[in-house]
């Protein structure tokens, strides 16, 4: 007789209680336990092929061989980027993001593409025809590539061993199920099974896997927290709907920087890898307008440069308004309040709009010199140079600060043809200039910045 036991779960944190209680102890929610039924049977075993254990014995470290950082390659450079050169064999990888930013459509993409290599793409979310829709649409044939609709994981690792695949794509874990346990699919213990046995899989065998996983609303990746733990490397696929940029990043790296970051288009067939992302997100524009300037920012490591649009005019109503897309409005006011009070620019009373071009949401520091020097154009109605960008932090006290990496974003700057970038004084110290054409112009105060730039 199978034995049942019920548990209640934490839908927040995985955290686990014999009773229902209100408040979770472990993330201190309210309301999010649930009763989930688990029965375990004996005779079921999870993975049917890796029954035979073998037996581990203690080994001295010097002793252990590595495959010498061997890794496989996704055959897309922005992925192979991000997970730090490619895929490790026998890892697994979470992606998440929201529903419909082309989780799917990235990864069918990657398997289609790997030619030679053996592909199993399993999906529990859509039927055969609408991959082959998709399929088409992304406009890559590979008879390589195999599609299995099945979610339960005891069917799935039969058709995995008879199939022998060098990678596996699991759409998503959420909808797998394993027999092992009885309550329903996407419900935490099930989730926390499921991804077991496929790490154990991913390891016994040494093949990668994808795990695709559904976030939250709060933007979170829905499930335990342990999931995230259970893996070795989690990647956030985001971007706005309304744009066409997503951006691949890891939050997790076993195997790597997380700081490194993919950028690709969202096209009408399938995602584009965008290898320069100045390209997207500075607008050409034939003529010069007022209310523009260009950012060197950093995306992790990765250096690009960015348009900050800003737009100030006379406040039509007795309060002015004040609204940023893509940048902390909080930090907007603040440079607002620098302006009004260190530099006597009198904004108090007028609307200010400010915009990053693209969609992008932008917390680099550095980006501070260039949403003063968009405001001040707008302001002044007197347009900026477009060769002309900007890369430093603003203080308080209206002082011009330093930023990290600075080489870095002179440089990729001068690549693109900018003619001059004003930085802070304070990061001119060693900074070696011999090879670049782009003349560096360091400034201290943002009067400085005015006078340099509008006088
Ligand atoms: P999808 O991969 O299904 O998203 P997810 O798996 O993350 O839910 O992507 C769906 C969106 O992408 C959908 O709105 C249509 C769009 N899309 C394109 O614009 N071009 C394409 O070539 C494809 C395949 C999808
Ligand atoms: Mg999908």
């Amino acid at each position: 007789m199978a034995k049942t036991k019920s548990v209640y779960f934490c839908q927040n944190c995985g955290a686990q209680s014999p009773k229902w209680i209100g408040k979770c102890p472990a993330c201190g929610e309210w309301n999010t336990y649930a009763e989930e039924v688990i029965s375990r049977e004996k005779d079921k075993k999870g993975i049917p092929f890796i029954h035979d254990k073998k037996s581990s014995k203690p080994k001295p470290v010097q002793e252990i061989t590595t495959s010498a950082e061997y890794r496989v390659n996704t055959l897309n450079h922005e992925l192979n980027r991000v997970l730090g050169g490619g895929m490790v064999p026998g890892s697994v990888i979470l992606v998440g993001g929201e529903p419909g930013i082309g989780k799917s459509t990235l990864l069918l993409q990657v398997a289609l593409k790997m030619k030679g290599k053996k592909i199993a793409y399993v999906t529990g979310e859509e039927s055969e025809q609408q991959i082959k829709m998709r399929a088409e649409r992304v406009g890559i044939d590979n008879e390589e590539t195999f599609i299995i609709t099945e979610t339960s994981t005891q069917v799935i690792f039969q058709h995995l061993e008879k199939l022998q695949p060098n990678l596996v794509v699991i759409d998503s874990i959420q909808t797998l199920n394993t027999e092992i346990i009885d309550s329903s699919a996407g419900s935490i213990s099930q989730i926390r099974e499921c991804a077991s046995e496929m790490q154990r899989f991913a390891k016994h065998t040494n093949v990668p896997v994808f795990l695709i996983g559904h976030i939250t609303k709060e933007g979170s990746l829905a499930g335990p927290k342990i999931l995230e733990h259970m893996v070795d490397t989690v990647l956030q696929f985001e971007g706005d709907r309304n744009y066409g940029y997503r951006i691949l990043r890891a939050t997790k790296n076993r195997f790597g920087s997380t700081s490194e970051l993919g950028i690709y288009e969202m096209q009408s067939e399938g995602l584009r890898e965008v290898s320069n992302p100045s390209e997207i997100l500075i607008s050409q524009r034939d003529e010069d307008v007022s209310g523009v300037a260009i950012a060197s920012m950093l995306e992790g490591m990765r250096p690009m440069l960015i348009e900050i649009q800003a737009l100030v005019s006379s406040a039509a109503y007795g309060t002015p308004q004040r609204s940023s897309t893509g940048f902390d409005l909080r930090r907007m006011n603040m440079l607002l309040a620098v302006l009004e009070k260190r530099s006597g620019f009198r904004l108090g009373v007028k609307d200010v709009f400010l915009n990053i071009a693209g969609g992008l949401k932008v917390d680099d520091p550095a980006i501070d010199l260039s949403v003063i020097a968009a405001i001040l154009s707008s302001n002044e109605d007197v347009p900026i140079d477009q060769k002309i960008c900007f890369a430093a932090e603003v203080g308080l006290s209206g002082e011009i600060r330093p930023v990290n990496r600075i080489d870095q974003r002179i440089r990729e700057a001068d690549k693109l043809g900018f003619k001059k970038i004003f930085i802070s004084k304070f990061n001119q110290k060693g900074l070696d200039l011999a090879k670049s054409s782009i003349k560096v112009i360091p400034v201290r105060k943002v009067e400085e910045l005015f006078m340099k730039l509008f006088q």
